[in-house]
């Protein structure tokens, strides 16, 4: 792939990895891209780098416009190896003495993963940098989503290079937002919900800073997927809302099965809520990747989980689930617990104890079946749903 103009003098000099499926447990069904851009200035600009293996498609890519060599500054928004791993490849050629801006947990991170003593420039939040015809801007965006992270504004431009923020984990043809579409969505939400969900509080507070601000937004340029051009503003304005958690009416039916008792369960509780006008979905968690769950969880007002007693435990995957989810930290849900057991039966109270801890509005006392379920234990799954039915927002 090319190097693509994205503005005057402005270059997206990435690389897409289309092969990638698995981003450290968090599934991409279409692969990703890690997002650098050159910028052509009296001191030539390189922000961020890409995963180490992609350094030198980079490198060839920056040849292509500029040689390597002319590159003045460099730039890291972020430590994390996906956006630093190119950077020994990359200061090896532009020259070990050139300065790297950063922030001060940059420096400091950056200094954890690299024993190389380049010349770090940490900068201060706000501090501007001039490269010649253009000023940028470093924004401190601590933990958005790590200690080290900030935001690469320039004013002239108009162009906001905001690292992970507002990025999705999608490879394409397309590098940006109006050549692909409202199809981009589902995998910005996706991104949300299993990177950002759980800095809701800060997002909220730093959307409200960069309105205080006045800044000029013309582009965002995330470190992943396609770059926002068309409208900017849609992304900050799904942001706000996902990071609001406002609960909608919307169920999510989480469970695993031994013996398909669990399964009844949670598909008679999905018909009952259906039948009072509430989305449902039932998600088994040996079909669904835990990271679309989440995608679900995000918007869902509901979340009611299921588990069998397995070995006077809750199911492997349940635990999985539940460890990954309490980790994201949702908002405003409400939660319920149900499952089937053969003897000693504590998977459901072990649930609930769960959902109880991240702060879930329980409804019922969950419910149980032995063995398989009776009439009676269905009957309780619709009284459950129809509980949570009329605890749901209209
Ligand atoms: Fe895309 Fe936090 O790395």
């Amino acid at each position: 792939m090319r190097p693509i103009k994205i503005a005057e003098n402005i270059y997206w000099v990435g690389a897409v990895d289309w092969n990638n499926r698995d981003f450290h447990g968090y599934s991409i069904y279409e692969g990703t891209s890690y997002n650098a851009f050159l910028i052509l200035d009296e001191n030539v600009t390189l922000i961020d780098t890409v995963k180490e293996p992609f350094a030198d498609e980079m490198l060839h890519k920056i040849s292509q416009i500029v040689d390597p060599k002319k590159i003045d500054i460099m730039v890291s928004n972020h430590t994390e190896m996906d956006h630093s791993g190119g950077l020994p490849r990359v200061m090896h050629r532009i020259g070990e003495d050139k300065p790297l801006y950063c922030s001060k947990m940059g420096h400091k991170n950056l200094s954890l993963h690299f024993p190389q003593a380049w010349n770090y420039q940490p900068v201060e939040n706000l501090q501007e940098v001039s490269i010649g015809k253009r000023t940028l801007t470093f924004m401190e965006t601590r933990m958005l989503h790590w200690p080290d992270s900030m935001f690469t504004y320039s004013k002239e431009d108009g162009i906001l290079f905001s690292s992970d923020a507002f990025g999705q984990h999608y490879a394409g043809p397309e590098r940006f937002d109006d050549e692909i579409g409202e199809a981009i969505m589902p995998h910005a939400k996706k991104y949300f919900a299993n990177i950002l969900m759980l800095y809701a509080p800060l997002i909220l507070k730093l959307a409200d800073k960069v309105t205080e601000m006045g800044l000029r937004l013309d582009m965002v340029c995330p470190d992943h997927g396609v770059i926002w051009r068309k409208d900017p503003s849609r992304i900050i304005e799904s942001y706000v809302e996902w990071s609001r958690m406002e609960p909608r009416r919307k169920a999510v039916i989480v469970y695993d099965t031994m013996w398909h008792s669990t399964q009844l369960m949670a598909e008679t509780i999905a018909d009952a809520l259906i039948a009072e006008g509430v989305p449902a979905k039932p998600m088994h968690l040996r079909a669904c990747h835990r990271s679309d769950v989440m995608t679900e969880v995000l918007d869902a007002g509901a979340v009611i989980v299921g588990s069998p007693t397995l070995n006077n435990g809750i199911f492997p995957t349940v635990g999985d689930f539940l460890t990954y989810m309490k980790g994201l930290k949702p908002k405003n849900k409400i939660g319920a617990a149900f499952g089937s057991y053969g003897w000693s039966g504590e998977a459901v109270k072990i649930v609930a104890g769960e959902l109880e801890a991240m702060k879930f509005a329980m409804k019922g006392t969950g419910v149980r079946s032995h063995y398989v379920p009776a009439e009676e234990d269905l009957a309780a799954c619709r009284e459950l749903a129809r509980e949570i039915a009329g605890a749901l927002p209209m």
